[in-house]
């Protein structure tokens, strides 16, 4: 199984890029506590550092937490004690009996340049629909068709990282690739790291009729509550029917 994060982009993901699960996660807890039918157990795919993970474990609900990135889960294990946490890929980890599965921050848009996303993402839609019971909520983000291109480069830097980000974009194929690079203090130098991430890019509408074949009634919005998604960011609220 691929890592997208190993150690030094996991560390620099927890210190300074949770500031979307925080902000979100009061929305995802009012949603879950109100939904059409008690919610106990959660899935958490693509849980990362276990930011979101902590605010469910707060609010009483029952956590597994999936992640391909051992050292981001290693992370959370510590951050999140009451979790129960497994290292493996969202397209063919044991989904446990749940009443509500989140991917959060985009997990379902990774995919290697010679995977058929749009299938894979389709069989995430399907395992739901038959784990997740009447009532229960399938909550998740992607990146969106359109304009304004995301290509462009990026920087953020903490106390003792820093992280450069190049994305180029092809509308047609519907691809991002980021090129990163990290800088993370090791005693007295840096220590510098590299990443590609390949990114597929989903039609809004097409993703909503694929949900709504496998039995989901869709919203979407582009924020969760009062955070704000970034520009080309689409959150789906989906509750099975
Ligand atoms: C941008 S991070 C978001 C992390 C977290 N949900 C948050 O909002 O802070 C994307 C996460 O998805 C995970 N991920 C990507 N593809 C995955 C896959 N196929 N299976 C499991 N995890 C995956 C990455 O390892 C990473 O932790």
């Amino acid at each position: 199984m691929e890592s997208l994060y190993d150690q030094d982009l996991a560390y620099i993901h927890a210190a300074g890029f949770g500031g979307l699960a925080q902000g979100a996660a009061p929305e995802i807890v009012r949603l879950l506590k109100s939904a059409a039918i008690p919610v106990r157990g959660i899935v958490d795919a693509g849980c990362g550092a276990g930011t979101l993970a902590a605010r469910l474990v707060e609010a009483g609900f029952e956590v597994t937490g999936i992640d391909s990135s051992a050292d981001l889960l290693a992370i959370a294990r510590t951050a999140v004690p009451g979790a129960r946490f497994v290292n493996a890929s969202i397209y063919d980890a044991d989904v446990p009996p749940c009443e509500a599965m989140v991917a959060l921050g985009e997990p379902l848009t990774y995919h290697s340049e010679e995977a058929d996303a749009d299938s894979l993402v389709q069989s995430v839609f399907r395992r739901a629909s038959g784990i997740l019971p009447a009532g229960g909520m399938l909550i998740f983000d992607v990146i969106e068709t359109g304009e304004p291109t995301l290509a462009g480069r990026a920087w953020a830097s903490g106390e003792d990282w820093a992280v450069l980000v190049h994305t180029s974009e092809d509308q047609a194929a519907r691809t991002l690739v980021r090129s990163i690079e990290t800088f993370r203090r090791v005693g007295q130098l840096y220590r510098r790291g590299r990443a590609i991430h390949r990114i597929r890019v989903f039609d809004t509408g097409e993703l909503a009729g694929a949900l709504a074949a496998c039995g989901f009634a869709v919203e979407t919005a582009q924020a969760y509550g009062s955070q704000r998604l970034a520009p080309r960011r689409r959150a789906f609220f989906c509750t099975r029917r």
